[in-house]
């Protein structure tokens, strides 16, 4: 008894440490919580308590924030980090998960209870906010309801409603509220029916399949490797290099390997570069698992030189990731309008070494899970106004299943959160198809 009642307060405990580490040192969310949940020796379920309530917490966090400035009749203190982060994770118990009430509030006040040092003497004060909260339940639900915006940073919210519009802004940040869906991409040798059948998915007109989210370990073909999990969104950008059967490939910018593998599966001779050690080793092994073949070295895109000449290259630059809210709600709370300035830079450097490696007549997919316009079609203007030889060449709606909406009226891809809501979203995402001539 207990030793589960220590384990429960454990688990808590690593959310809001996993929480604070993300919203107060920008730490990303998976390491952050693989790092605390192996410190204080959590199981698998506890493991997987703490991620779905820090995951609902960043999810939420603008409207859990608000709410508990309403809740609170005076401010908390500006150094009380550990208190705040205690009762949004307590709120987001209460208004979003089906904790019963009494563990909710019992197991933070505890946690408070057990600091060292004088946020300890706020335990009484979270007990009574949670206990408000419980009260004004209703009220407070419908009010975050209607204002789902409030979980975008003020810098974001103002930069979507310039871009696409106020009532767009509000759609995208609606998503957030929802569980993404689980996004296969297969080998094309085996999507049959049949295999979408097995996996109880659903495909898409972009030749993605669709299910439920589930242990994607547990899945027909995941061992085989005849699959990897890739969203509708970003599986579209290698495709609109069209037949790349026997042709030179280059991935710049390539792990884990999503689009690598993508590459390999249509028959491309790929190479396939990143700069980052520990993400090679997962594109290492993603290439392991779904036994296909790259060439691939550690190096910096901005300067690497092939030894091969290459035909075709795809560049998913460096970016703020803001498009990819609903599966890392970590990233919002975690980049700021200079990173996006700075990425930006980064972007253009990479753009123009790309290009500089491009054959006459070869095609560059530049592309970015970004929806911030600067490092989107403002970056590919840019580039166009400086580089004459480079031209544009505008998808069409057949090269996307025939949903034009993804594309915009100069034949870029542009996947917005909010499209296809009723048949479960995509991540956000631009993509430009751009060709070198004479
Ligand atoms: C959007 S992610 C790539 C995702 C990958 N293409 C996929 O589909 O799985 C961007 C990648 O760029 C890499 N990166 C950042 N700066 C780089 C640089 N200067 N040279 C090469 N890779 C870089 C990062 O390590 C990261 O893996």
């Amino acid at each position: 008894m207990s030793n589960a009642a220590e384990n429960l307060s454990d688990v808590r405990k690593v959310a809001v440490r996993t929480l604070m580490a993300v919203t107060l040192k920008s730490r990303p969310f998976d390491i952050a919580l693989d790092e605390m949940a192996a410190e204080a020796k959590l199981n698998a379920r506890g493991r997987a308590f703490a991620f779905n309530l820090v995951m609902l917490s960043l999810r939420q966090l603008g409207v859990l924030r608000h709410t508990l400035q309403g809740l609170l009749d005076r401010g908390l203190p500006k150094n009380a980090t550990w208190t705040e982060a205690a009762l949004i994770t307590g709120l987001a118990q209460i208004l979003f998960m089906r904790t019963a009430d009494h563990a909710a509030v019992n197991e933070t006040v505890e946690l408070v209870k057990s600091l060292s040092g004088k946020e300890k003497g706020f335990a009484g004060l979270v007990n009574a906010v949670l206990r408000k909260a419980i009260k004004k339940r209703d009220d407070l639900l419908s009010e975050a309801d209607k204002h789902p915006e409030r979980n975008l940073p003020q810098w974001l919210q103002t930069s979507w409603a310039e871009t696409y519009t106020e009532g767009t802004m509000r759609a995208i940040a609606q998503t957030l509220a929802s569980n993404p869906p689980l996004d296969i991409s297969i080998k094309p040798a085996q999507l049959t029916e049949d295999m979408a059948e097995k996996l109880r998915a659903t495909p898409l007109p972009t030749g993605t399949l669709r299910r439920d989210a589930t242990d994607v370990t547990s899945l027909e073909g995941y061992d085989e490797g005849s699959w990897w999990v890739q969203d509708m969104a970003a599986a579209i950008p290698a495709t609109l290099l069209g037949n790349i059967e026997g042709k030179h490939v280059l991935d710049m910018c390539a792990a884990p390997g999503g689009k690598t593998m993508q590459l390999a599966a249509r028959g491309a001779r790929v190479t396939a570069i990143d700069r980052n050690k520990n993400r090679l080793r997962r594109l290492h092994a993603n290439l392991e698992r779904t036994k296909l073949a790259a060439e691939v070295a550690q190096a910096d895109a901005a300067t690497f030189e092939p030894v091969q000449p290459v035909d075709h290259i795809l560049l998913d630059a460096p970016c703020s990731a803001t498009g990819t809210l609903r599966r890392n709600p970590d990233v919002i709370w975690t980049k700021e309008p200079t990173d996006v300035a700075k990425l930006a830079n980064l972007q253009a450097k990479i753009l123009r070494h790309a290009f500089a490696l491009l054959p006459v007549g070869g095609t560059l997919i530049y592309c970015v899970c970004s929806l911030e316009k600067s490092e989107g079609v403002e970056q590919v203007d840019a580039f166009l106004s400086d580089f004459p030889a480079a031209k544009r060449v505008p998808v069409s709606p057949d090269e996307v299943g025939g949903l034009g909406e993804l594309l915009t009226d100069a034949g870029d891809l542009l996947c917005l959160p909010s499209l296809q809501v009723e048949k479960g979203g995509m991540d956000g995402f631009f993509a430009a198809r751009l060709t070198k001539v004479k």
